[in-house]
């Protein structure tokens, strides 16, 4: 008697660790139970993938959901609804919330408001704080949660560790990747003066500069070896960090976002004014291409979005008062399809930096390869779909994208967790079916 499945996915190209292979993939109890030439019907469920690529479930890690706190920007509901529009699997979400996910009881309450709410699986970030640093050995290890988050610089919410003293307790408690978002504090208050009185929203990669992102970063790396502290930069936007970067792979990891591979001052801030205005700042094209450059030497790990949303009207306030952020979390497929499609980047390369690259870098159990034993967490993906990019899709509840009208080739046309299909043909499928991502316990 042949094998049975609760769902099977045939037909289509499967992105395995061996590269893609014309494979059908069995799904047993939310794991991949078989890969290999399948009777489709010898499963409940089949999803029928000719002419499309099915990846491992692409990873998202770092978005800003805004709940508890500013929910009317969007909540885990929303945020997690506009990732499966846009083929993410997993999201990882950031603790500048309000209040800031700083305690115990902050990671719980984020797990128990996500289940049930949350169409991806997710984990919540513990942010760093002068009066946290010393507990988070404890917090780090919490189910649900992914690691610590640091803002060296200061930008939305309160967190904040600036000075060298309390970045060295932060990174000498616990063992798991310290994720930073490294822009030196210190300069930044010096420099404000640049632009408080109100200035053109230009001015914002004058004011956080590049030897801001610089000197914070030369700061993080000689303290992280000090320490002997695995550190993951966030974002990081400059040329001048990257060839730094490149001499300290050995201690850190580095994401970078699609905003900045995509877009460039100053054409970026007068076509967009304060949409497109975010922490690290978009800077000028010889930044982005050196980010190209790095993504393409490896250099780069993975690629998050940084969805950070604000509503128009928050945005229409007059620099600097409007808030950094745009959103992201649903952009991030179609746009690097679309750079893949332009020959940017090969699809191996977007696949390790989506999905290989974020398991890696946080121990995540059970995701980030299509192998047998591995969760049933697919994007899959038309890499020839051509389709245009409308805030009409957009799921956020601030309803925008700095990529409103542009066309792009390449399209995520079915979301798929643990089994779940849960995106198909840009409409949601049934119920929220997210739950906390594990973590290797060796960690
Ligand atoms: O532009 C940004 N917006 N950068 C950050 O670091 C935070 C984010 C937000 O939460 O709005």
């Amino acid at each position: 008697m042949s094998e049975t499945f609760d769902f099977i996915i045939h037909g289509g190209t499967v992105y395995t660790p061996g590269g893609p292979l014309e494979l059908d993939v069995g799904v047993r109890a939310g794991k991949i139970a078989a890969l290999g030439k399948l009777n489709p019907g010898s499963a409940a469920r089949t999803y029928d993938a000719r002419n499309l690529m099915v990846l491992p479930g692409l990873i998202d890690e770092q978005v800003h959901f805004r709940e508890p706190g500013p929910t009317h920007k969007e909540d885990l509901e929303s945020g997690t609804r506009g990732a499966i529009l846009g083929g993410i699997t997993a999201v990882f979400e950031m603790p500048n919330t309000d209040p800031a996910t700083t305690t115990a009881a902050a990671i719980n309450d984020k797990i128990s408001r996500g289940t049930g709410r949350c169409w991806t699986d997710f984990a919540f970030y513990v942010g760093a704080s002068p009066e946290n640093a010393d507990e988070l050995y404890a917090l780090e290890r919490l189910p649900g949660c992914c690691g610590i988050k640091m803002f060296m610089g200061s930008s939305t919410g309160t967190l904040l560790v600036a000075d060298d003293e309390n970045v060295s307790r932060v990174l000498k408690s616990g063992s798991r990747r310290v994720t930073v978002h490294s822009e030196d504090d210190m300069r930044l208050q010096e420099r404000a003066g640049m632009v408080a009185g109100g200035a053109d929203v230009s001015m914002h990669p004058e004011w956080r500069d590049v030897e801001t992102a610089v000197r914070s970063t030369q700061r993080l790396l000689a303290l992280a070896h000090k320490h002997r502290r695995r550190v993951h930069v966030l974002h990081v936007s400059t040329a001048e960090e990257m060839d730094i970067l490149a001499q300290h792979k050995d201690i850190a990891t580095v994401e970078v976002l699609p905003q900045h591979l995509t877009l460039a001052a100053p054409e970026c801030y007068e076509r967009l004014g304060t949409l497109a205005q975010m922490n690290p700042p978009i800077r000028e094209a010889r930044h982005r291409a050196a980010l190209w450059a790095a993504l393409n030497a490896g250099i780069v790990d993975c690629i998050g979005s940084d969805h950070a949303p604000h509503t128009l009207e928050e945005k229409a306030k007059p620099y600097p008062r409007s808030p950094s952020g745009l959103t992201g979390v649903q952009t991030t497929v179609p746009l690097m399809l679309n750079h893949m499609a332009q020959g940017r980047l090969s699809l191996q390369r977007l696949v390790d930096m989506l999905s290989a690259g974020p398991a890696r870098i946080f121990g995540i159990a059970g995701k980030g390869r299509v192998a047998v034993g591995y969760d049933a967490d697919f994007t899959v993906v038309d890499l020839k779909a051509k389709r245009t990019i409308t805030n009409n899709w957009i799921a956020s509840r601030t309803g925008w994208t700095a990529f409103d009208g542009m066309d792009v080739t390449g399209w995520p046309m079915a979301t798929i967790i643990r089994g779940n299909v849960v995106m198909r043909d840009d409409e949601v499928q049934d119920k929220p079916v997210g739950i906390p991502v594990r973590f290797q316990e060796t960690l």
